[in-house]
């Protein structure tokens, strides 16, 4: 109740750094922008993401647009982030301004990692068939990276959330900090074995719904399916991997995985059609 609780009771660390190293654009995609920054505190990096005003909308239409997708975007994660499944926290946020800043996650997309490791067998094997089997540390590596795949999915599903642009671009593989403790040190790119050992960790909930339906669950499961064959042909078939996992960490997958067969047959028939 005294005046001087003020300095009894310093404030957080947070608000004592003024803001250091300016921010980094990362990614400018059509909807939005990522900044990597310290803003918070100096050996904590951020990734800021930023919806800027589109030109091309009407103003209000567009600040309201804005704000629902930033403040859905975050509950989603927050969500996700207390029952732990492995997203990203969420540290701050101003829907208004078109903002949300969250935790870095340290690591490259799966989609880099998985094509690195097939990318460097391509070449040295240039003349063979393509469709000849991955070599036997390949496949492993990669069956593994599948099953950590599925069980994240499988625990995103079990919240009650559905990511809705589930690729491997949407997934990071963050470096595992215990372990490993062979000596090697740097946690650079020295190895692609390695990276492909790290944590998946899903981002980008910008399309990401709250959602208990089979049908929407399959249908996220069968848009990974499709990025995946086109994205990865050479490891398409490790894919159900992935459903292997998802079952065994989800309980209700099962009747989901019906409803996938019905998917992809209304995919077939539409691809067919034209
Ligand atoms: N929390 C994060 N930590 C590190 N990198 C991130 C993070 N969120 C996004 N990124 C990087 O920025 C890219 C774009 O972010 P994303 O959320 O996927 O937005 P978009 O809607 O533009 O695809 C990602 O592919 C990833 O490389
Ligand atoms: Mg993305």
């Amino acid at each position: 109740m005294a005046a001087t609780d003020g300095q009894q009771f310093p404030p957080p660390k947070v608000l004592t750094y003024p803001a250091s190293a300016p921010p980094l654009l990362v990614t400018q995609g059509a909807e939005g922008r990522l900044y990597k920054t310290t803003h918070l505190a100096p050996n904590r990096p951020c990734a800021l993401k930023y919806r800027p005003p589109k030109p091309y909308r009407h103003p209000i239409l567009d600040a309201r647009l804005t704000k629902a997708r930033i403040s859905s975007e975050a509950k989603v994660l927050e969500r996700c982030w207390r029952e732990g499944v492995p997203v990203p926290a969420v540290y701050a946020m101003d829907p208004a301004a078109g903002w949300m800043m969250m935790e870095w996650i340290e690591g490259i997309p799966a989609r880099v990692g998985i094509n690195k490791l097939l990318g460097d067998r391509r070449e040295e094997e240039e003349e063979e068939d393509a469709e000849a089997p991955l070599p036997e540390t390949c496949e492993t590596l990669l069956a593994d990276l599948m099953r950590r795949i599925g069980a994240a999915i499988g625990a995103l599903h079990k919240t009650g959330v559905v990511h809705g642009d589930l690729t491997t671009s949407n997934m990071m593989l963050r470096p595992r900090r215990r372990g490993y403790g062979n000596g090697s040190g740097a946690d650079g790119d020295g190895d692609d074995a390695e990276v492909l050992k790290g944590d998946v960790v899903l981002i980008d909930f910008g399309l990401a719904t709250q959602s208990m339906s089979d049908e929407d669950r399959a249908v996220d499961l069968y848009v990974l399916e499709r990025a995946f064959a086109s994205t990865h042909p050479r490891a398409e078939r490790l894919f159900a991997t992935v459903l292997e996992a998802y079952k065994e960490t989800f309980k209700k997958a099962s009747s989901v995985l019906v409803k996938l067969e019905d998917v992809r047959m209304r995919g077939r028939k539409r691809s067919m059609l034209g």
